[in-house]
């Protein structure tokens, strides 16, 4: 089997499993227990936050746990407009969002609040000088993604960034799902980001684990109410063994990090030379040579014949790969982001993602080379 989706899920590391086992099994006391159970629950729980916070470069209080990216999404856009509704209702984001943030925006808009939605390039990028022409007086939150899940496009977040720096009210959030391990940190971090979400099962952690950078001062109303745990920002008693194992995946991914961008790098490379200038062949995202790309997500169509048919073509022969983001996969035969890059439709229908992990090999990328050319040797007979 070839594992090439890690973009929709990363398989979790069996050092990772037995973490959680472990803290399931000897650590099960709610954290908020005054009792002796509680103690060593809540201890590992600091622990976890403050090794976290390390990893991150930032400070423990800044970290908040919670289920992964769609409810940090959900929770950075609905808290700060609850938060916020009463100096502004105005709102800006791109048109390449995951569904996480683009339909939480739909769902303010139909509550009232203004949302401007940006443009991208041919790359799928966003303009920062876009930003600042839309920033009004009543703007209230920016949200742009880091790394798009299906071309891999990096997001000019430094540059928004700057732009922001002038307007210190208005909350700067970034989607950072997809950017964990990709040598993106300075970025994710950088200096005028207010709140970057996050996922442990993109980084080989837990599904249902996640946290949110929450920088210190900025306020949201939070999105689930209860017992306050969390620094009141997140009720609900803590997945601790979810949060302690997504901790252990965070260091260990990040203890690889320049080695694993440098390998995930040379795979793509090696499948984007072997596709580039193939007849029907069209590849959307950049090769290794282009900084606008993260290194793990290469997008390409066989133009003509359905991205989903291509999906199942390589799984006959054990590569696993996608249409272009793994939720909207089976609900729509379309890339929001190709049509958003205003790829005409036969080329978007036709668009799969290959999405690459630590734990890939050169090795598999030749062997996709060789079912590719297969592949297309047959599909040439539908095309033509
Ligand atoms: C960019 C981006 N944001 C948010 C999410 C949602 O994350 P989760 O599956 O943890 O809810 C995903 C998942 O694919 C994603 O790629």
């Amino acid at each position: 089997m070839i594992y090439f989706d890690n973009s929709a899920t990363t398989r979790p590391l069996p050092a990772v499993l037995d973490t959680f086992n472990k803290v399931a099994t000897d650590v099960w006391g709610n954290p908020s227990s005054l009792h002796k159970l509680g103690e060593p629950a809540w201890n590992l729980l600091e622990q976890a936050r403050a090794q976290v916070a390390k990893l991150c470069g930032v400070k423990p209080g800044e970290i908040i746990f919670n289920s992964g990216g769609s409810e940090g999404d959900n929770a950075v856009i609905k808290g700060t407009a609850w938060a916020k509704r009463q100096y502004g209702k105005h709102i800006i984001t791109s048109s390449v969002e995951h569904g996480a943030v683009a339909n939480t925006m739909n769902e303010l808009k139909e509550l009232g609040f203004d949302i401007t939605v940006l443009p991208v390039d041919s790359e799928g990028r966003v303009n920062p000088q876009d930003v600042a022409a839309a920033i009004r007086s009543d703007t209230i939150l920016v949200s742009i993604m880091a790394v798009n899940n299906e071309i891999g496009a990096i997001q000019p977040i430094n540059e928004i960034g700057k732009i922001l720096q002038k307007y210190p009210k208005i909350h700067f959030h970034v989607d950072a799902v997809q950017a964990v391990g990709k040598g993106l940190d300075s970025m994710v971090f950088g200096p005028r980001v207010d709140f970057a979400t996050f996922s442990g099962h993109k980084f080989h952690g837990l599904r249902g684990t996640g946290f949110v950078f929450h920088r210190a001062g900025r306020k949201l109303m939070p999105l689930v109410a209860g017992g306050g745990q969390e620094h009141n920002h997140r009720s609900g008693t803590e997945n601790l063994a979810g949060d302690v194992a997504l901790a252990r995946a965070l260091r260990l991914v990040k203890e690889r990090e320049d080695e694993n961008v440098q390998k995930e790098l040379s795979i793509k490379h090696r499948i984007y030379q072997h596709l580039v200038g193939k007849p029907h062949v069209k590849v959307f995202s950049g090769d290794s040579d282009n900084p606008h790309f993260a290194p793990h997500v290469l997008t390409f169509a066989i133009v003509g014949v359905r991205g989903e048919t291509i999906v199942h073509a390589f799984e006959e022969h054990g590569i696993y790969i996608s249409t272009t983001s793994a939720c909207a996969s089976k609900k729509t035969d379309e890339a929001g982001t190709l049509v958003a890059m205003k790829v005409p439709d036969k080329e978007a229908t036709s668009a799969v993602r290959v999405s690459l992990g630590d734990q890939n090999t050169l090795e598999e990328a030749d062997q996709f080379n060789r079912v590719f050319d297969q592949l297309y040797a047959e599909f040439q007979k539908i095309i033509n």
